[in-house]
């Protein structure tokens, strides 16, 4: 029997890099799985290659009116979500005199917002149900800083705060939510960029994380395996906080 057999996850940003890799992982450990995500030729492919287990759904995490179509897209297929996994993400690196409002803000409401907007979504069913698992992907640039990323700093760190409050707040209802920690994890997000090769090179780990290694642990958090966790932080990012 699978880790997750049962769940019905959805995973938002699910049809690349990481969320891909947490999508395929949940999957082989028996769950049905929502590919959510505004890219729908990737996430429709994604979704058809997975089999009858999957299906894809168009979510733009920022828009209320999107998740309410997605949650009961989810519900008509596979039945009441247990698991959300809030993984879309954006970045932007500007200096701060010369970001835009409109740029700021983008990260913070893809960032920030949509992990918000998909916990208020999902929680009144996850409540009824007496259990669930929200698995928010923050970043190491939620415990830690780097320059020129104050919007992605500031909204990494956004989520692992509000991770530790909803936890607190639905705990008692049988509801964990956890926050996951990538350092450098080789994905469309990084590709091309010196900054994340250099700083994978100073690691204990001397390299780059692979999206299934952020997986894995995704998994962890939203089978029973975790039962006793929540409102906890899980670093997957080769020993760079300890630096
Ligand atoms: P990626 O760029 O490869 O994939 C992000 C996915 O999110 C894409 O499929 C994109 O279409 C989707 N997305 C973007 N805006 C969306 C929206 N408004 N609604 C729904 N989906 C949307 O990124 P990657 O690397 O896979 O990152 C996944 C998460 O992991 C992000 O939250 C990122 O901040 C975080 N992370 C990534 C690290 C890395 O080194 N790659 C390190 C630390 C954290």
């Amino acid at each position: 029997m699978g880790r997750v057999e049962g769940k019905v996850v959805v995973v938002t940003g699910g049809a690349g890099g990481i969320g891909a890799a947490c999508a395929r992982q949940l999957l082989h450990e028996g769950a049905r799985v929502v590919v959510a995500d505004v890219a729908h030729r990737a996430g429709r492919d994604l979704a058809e290659e997975l089999g009858d287990r999957a299906r894809f759904a168009e979510l733009d995490v920022t828009v209320e009116e999107s998740w309410e179509r997605a949650l009961a897209e989810t519900e008509a297929a596979f039945g009441p979500v247990t698991t959300l996994v809030n993984n879309a993400g954006i970045n932007h690196r500007c200096g701060i005199e010369d970001v835009t409002l409109v740029d700021y803000q983008r990260v913070v409401d893809v960032n920030q917002v949509g992990v918000f907007l998909g916990m208020r979504a999902v929680l009144p069913t996850m409540r009824r149900a007496g259990s669930g698992s929200i698995v928010n992907v923050s970043s190491v640039d939620g415990i830690v800083a780097h320059p020129l990323l104050h919007a992605y700093v500031a909204s990494k760190w956004a989520v692992r705060g509000m991770t530790k409050s909803v936890a607190q707040e639905v705990g008692p209802e049988g509801v964990r939510v956890n926050s996951v920690h990538p350092g450098p994890i080789d994905t469309p997000m990084t590709a091309g960029r010196e900054g994340p090769l250099a700083m994978a090179r100073g690691l204990p780990l001397r390299r780059m994380g692979e999206p299934r290694e952020v997986a894995d642990v995704v998994v962890f958090l939203a089978s029973d395996a975790s039962s006793y966790c929540t409102a906890a932080e899980f670093v997957v990012d080769g020993g760079y906080v300890s630096l």
